[in-house]
């Protein structure tokens, strides 16, 4: 059965005709990249042929270095005529007179079987992809010669050189008696690279001899892009050959990858085949990551398989929740542990395919944010600089060697809106080309994008991919059919019908229901009303056009440096940065229990079919009892709103439903608020912990003059209850402190010891004493206690009645995989392992919750106060102070404040029905339906008709 992606099926619009392109121009574009091609191609086949790479300044060949070490190019050298190889795909679109003279000088002369250690990514992306693609293209044409011709579009006027299949001479070559030998080299090839799987983890090395296979000593040391992204090549080539062996491990490989993600589905950059991740636990989407996602996405839709679609929808809602800044133009890597900014913080260009990747998964509007982004970085530097620092608006690495990333994203974004202004920056882009690395002989790396300083060498991706996309984007060509993908280095693979694997009827039966729609774009409009359009303005007259050319320039050309990034987007008090919603976020919902406010409904994590079932004719999915359910919710790409994605353990796919009619909410629709929030407090802070060596320090940190030493810094979540957490103003400085304020001076953090091996938990009250605190000093300290044991709320109040000005809760430890939950932590619903927001109700009149408000509560992951603990084992007269600072500073906000869930708002009813929306700040969830009328669920109607 052929599933028609809908990514594929963009509905276009056509603008009119104001600041287009006129065909002719775009004709023009188009040959003239085709012109730039082709010179590249016969300046390598000329100067450089039969080695790997073009030396474009001195027009001669680059071989392998002698020096092992020099990775840059040896990774790739493999003696095989690679740049010949990449480009077999790229040659029947734009040059197709020199295609099947290439074939034929590829089956050939090319040998696998040389003594080089390569990179087994690279081999891989480069070489193993075009020669499946080849295979195909090759496929696909007719037996006759002359049909072939014919078929290939060739042009009857071409020059007579020696790489070129000369048509009059030749006309009756039979280019396709070579499909067999070339896939008997991605078979050779493919098999050359199996040593480089480790066989208990799955991960591969990173690099392996094509001759030798795995060497003594080789690094355990790859990253998640390099073991992640074999996924296409290796499952195409097993479905053609019939040797399972390599989609089996490619497919491992990927999971081992996954396995390993964090509690907040987060995954690191490097990691050993030992299957550890290693330093520097950064999270990202650039080098070291970018293709790990993007082969999620394109093996969803290749191989029609929903293990890997589900995986990089988790894994994107991850990007945008913790990797994005709040204000959804800049993707930065995060310390994978500490969900901080990395610092300094960058940004590479490799990760300028992310927009592609995201029209691919059909967040088009997350798409022309982030290639705004890097289109004003090209415009900027007539290039794309290898790596930005995008707070100091400068550049880190001042490289550019033809990087195709930028090229491709702009093409995907032009066949996904039709605007022109994709074109004009294509126009851009090949003014830049042809002005700035083109030579003699071919095309040269710039070493600097702002002197345009010139180094000897071409990458492959040059051709078979900048100037690919740069062609594909003016000859306006649409995305490939349903099953077939671009991989990574832009060769084309198809996943033909007769090799597609049925689903599990399981997976058949989960996906009923499932209509994936791709959000329709929308151009930008101004002066519309209700009855009238407006005039389509396109990408240029969006409002935050401007700001994405700010967080690249500052606000004046020159580049002046600013220091607080606010302050030039608050030009005048005009604009505003513009803010997000959250991504996703987790919801537990439980019927309120009207005899007992404090009652607190433990979670239930694996809910039965008493509770969730899917409806057999729907497919969707309804729930009976909502007693402790955990709804993951999920921001809509076409901007509507959230969806439900998951109940517990379900998933909830685009087009299904959730439907509650729990009888015991019928007497609460709308649905009163489970947690009223009416806090002001910002819901995340950032943490900072010191350590002071004096004793004294203690006694009051904030008359101290020791400055204590930073020890770490952590995000933490701030409760809904208690002490509100407000900016602390100068004049209150002098006052001392009443509660516990963001900006104020560090604190003492006090560690309870263990009891019984139990860390403290702060259920019961302790003595001063014990807990190590001067009797008579009246300086204000925050306890650190453990989650679990009693309610949120009792924590509070006996930490009140210590006399404490604060509280930290430390989460719960992870659950390792396989290993059982206690029963303790399954009654307290401890779950999740990442930030939650302490909640409790209770009556604010009654006299004993009148301290309530006196006391701060922040929650923060199990890790810091391990941490924390750790370092206190080490040296037992430290003192640990604990800072709170803003997190909403110019290094960028990690979440924007989520919408509160206030009763007022928290549910739309819909009287005639007994319906409710369930809203979330100002969104609502759109396929949640709240009803009392469970009959008609039941008559297998579709709650749309509801
Ligand atoms: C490169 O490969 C060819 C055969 O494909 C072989 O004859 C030649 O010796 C190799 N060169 C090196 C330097 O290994
Ligand atoms: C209310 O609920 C809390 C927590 O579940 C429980 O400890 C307490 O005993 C209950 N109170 C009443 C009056 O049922």
């Amino acid at each position: 059965m052929l599933r028609i992606y809908s990514a594929w099926l963009l509905i276009l619009l056509q603008l009119p005709n104001i600041w287009c392109m006129s065909d002719g121009r775009r004709d023009e574009l188009r040959d003239e990249t085709a012109s730039l091609f082709k010179h590249g191609y016969e300046g390598y086949m000329k100067y450089a042929y039969p080695a790997d790479e073009l030396r474009p300044l001195t027009c001669g060949p680059l071989y392998r270095d002698p020096d092992p070490n020099n990775v840059g190019i040896n990774d790739i050298h493999a003696n095989v005529s690679m740049t010949l190889l990449d480009v077999l795909s790229t040659l029947p679109v734009i040059h197709p007179t020199a295609f099947p003279k290439a074939v034929q000088l590829v089956a050939e002369k090319v040998s696998f079987d040389q003594d080089v250690k390569v990179q087994v990514f690279e081999m891989t992306i480069r070489a193993l992809g075009a020669l499946l693609s080849t295979h195909q293209t090759l496929d696909d044409l007719p037996d006759d010669p002359t049909e072939q011709y014919r078929a290939l579009h060739l042009d009857q006027s071409e020059v007579d050189e020696s790489w070129i299949w000369s048509s009059r001479k030749s006309s009756t070559i039979d280019v396709k008696q070579y499909k067999g030998r070339i896939l008997e080299l991605a078979y050779d090839l493919g098999k050359r690279l199996l040593p480089a799987f480790e066989p208990v983890t799955g991960i591969p090395y990173a690099r392996v001899n094509l001759r030798t296979g795995l060497l003594k000593g080789e690094s355990i040391e790859t990253c998640t892009a390099g073991a992640g992204s074999l996924l296409l090549e290796f499952a195409l080539l097993s479905r053609l050959t019939g040797d399972d062996r390599f989609e089996q491990l490619a497919h491992q490989a990927y999971l081992a990858i996954w396995n390993r993600r964090s509690a907040q589905n987060l995954l690191g950059n490097t990691i050993g085949t030992h299957g550890h991740w290693l330093a520097p636990g950064m999270s990202g989407v650039g080098a070291g990551m970018d293709s790990y996602f993007e082969y999620g996405v394109k093996a969803g839709i290749m191989l029609d398989d929903d293990t890997y679609s589900d995986i990089f929808y988790d894994s994107y809602a991850a990007i945008q929740t913790y990797v994005r800044t709040t204000d959804g133009f800049i993707y930065r890597p995060i310390q994978t542990r500490l969900l901080q900014p990395a610092s300094p913080s960058t940004i590479d260009s490799l990760s300028a395919f992310l927009p592609a990747m995201q029209v691919l998964a059909g967040d088009v509007e997350s798409a022309i944010k982030s290639h705004l982004v890097f289109w004003n970085l090209w415009r900027k530097y007539d290039a794309m600089p290898e790596s930005f620092l995008w707070q100091e608006r400068k550049m880190e690495w001042t490289g550019y060697p033809g990087r195709p990333e930028f090229i491709e994203s702009t093409y995907y974004l032009y066949q996904a809106t039709k605007d022109p202004f994709y074109l004009r920056v294509g126009e851009k882009i090949l003014h830049d080309l042809k002005t700035r690395t083109k030579t003699r002989c071919g095309f040269a790396t710039l070493k600097n994008v702002m002197t345009g300083e010139q180094e000897d060498r071409m990458e492959s991706f040059m051709l078979s991919e900048s100037l690919k996309y740069l062609y594909l984007l003016f000859a306006n060509t649409p995305f490939p059919n349903s099953n077939t993908v671009f991989t990574t280095e832009g060769h084309p693979l198809r996943m033909p019908p007769s090799l597609l694997k049925q689903p599990s009827s399981t997976r058949r039966a989960l996906r009923k229901g499932e209509n994936p729609t791709c959000p329709l774009y929308r151009p930008n409009t101004v002066g519309g009303s209700s009855g009238s359009p407006g005039i389509i303005v396109g990408i240029e007259g969006r409002g935050d056009y401007d700001y994405a050319r700010s967080l690249v320039y500052g606000l004046d050309d020159s580049g002046a440096q600013v220091e607080d990034r606010r302050r030039i987007w608050y030009d005048g008090g005009v604009c505003k940065i513009p803010i997000e919603p959250k991504f996703t976020f987790e919801i537990v919902l439980s019927p309120l229990d009207s005899n007992n406010a404090t009652a607190v409904p433990p979670e239930d994590p694996s809910p039965g079919p008493n509770k969730v079932n899917q409806d057999p004719l729907t497919g969707h999915y309804q729930i009976t009892d909502v007693e402790g359910l955990r709804l993951g919710v999920r921001w809509r790409f076409d901007g509507k709103g959230y969806d439900v994605a998951s109940i517990g353990p379900h998933r909830i796919r685009q087009g299904q439903n959730v439907i509650i009619r729990d009888p015991a909410m019928r007497d609460h629709l709308p649905i009163p608020a489970t947690t009223p929030i009416d806090s002001t407090s910002p819901p995340e802070l950032l943490l900072r912990f010191l350590s002071y060596s004096s004793p004294k320090a203690a006694i009051s940190l904030q008359s101290s003059e020791d400055d204590g030493q930073v020890l770490l810094h952590a995000v933490g979540a701030t409760a809904i209850f208690g002490n509100e957490f407000i900016p602390i103003t100068p004049p209150e400085l002098d006052e001392g402190p009443t509660s516990w304020r963001i900006g104020q001076k560090p604190i003492p953090l006090i560690i309870p010891p263990e009891t019984d091996g139990k860390p403290y938990q702060g259920c019961s009250a302790m003595s001063l004493e014990w807990l190590g605190i001067d009797h008579d000093s009246r300086d204000p300290f925050v306890l650190m206690v453990s989650r679990g044991g009693c309610t949120f709320l009792e924590k509070l109040l006996v930490a009140a009645d210590i006399g404490a000005t604060g509280i930290l809760v430390i989460g719960h430890p992870p659950i390792k995989a396989g290993e059982p939950v206690s029963p303790e932590r399954e009654a307290e619903g401890g779950f999740e392992e990442g930030l939650i927001r302490p909640s409790a109700e209770y009556d604010e009149s009654d006299p004993r919750f009148r301290n309530v408000k006196k006391v701060g509560m922040i929650y923060t992951e199990w890790v810091i106060g391990e941490v924390l603990k750790q370092m206190m084992q080490e040296d037992d007269k430290k003192i640990l102070g604990i800072e709170i600072l803003n997190i909403d500073s110019p290094e960028g906000t990690l979440m924007p404040p989520v919408g509160s869930m206030t009763s007022s708002r928290s549910c739309e009813k819909d009287r005639t029905t007994g319906e409710g929306l369930l809203m979330v700040g100002d969104w609502p969830i759109m396929n949640l339906r709240v009803t009392d009328n469970a009959i008609r669920f039941q008559q297998g109607k579709s709650p749309e008709s509801l």
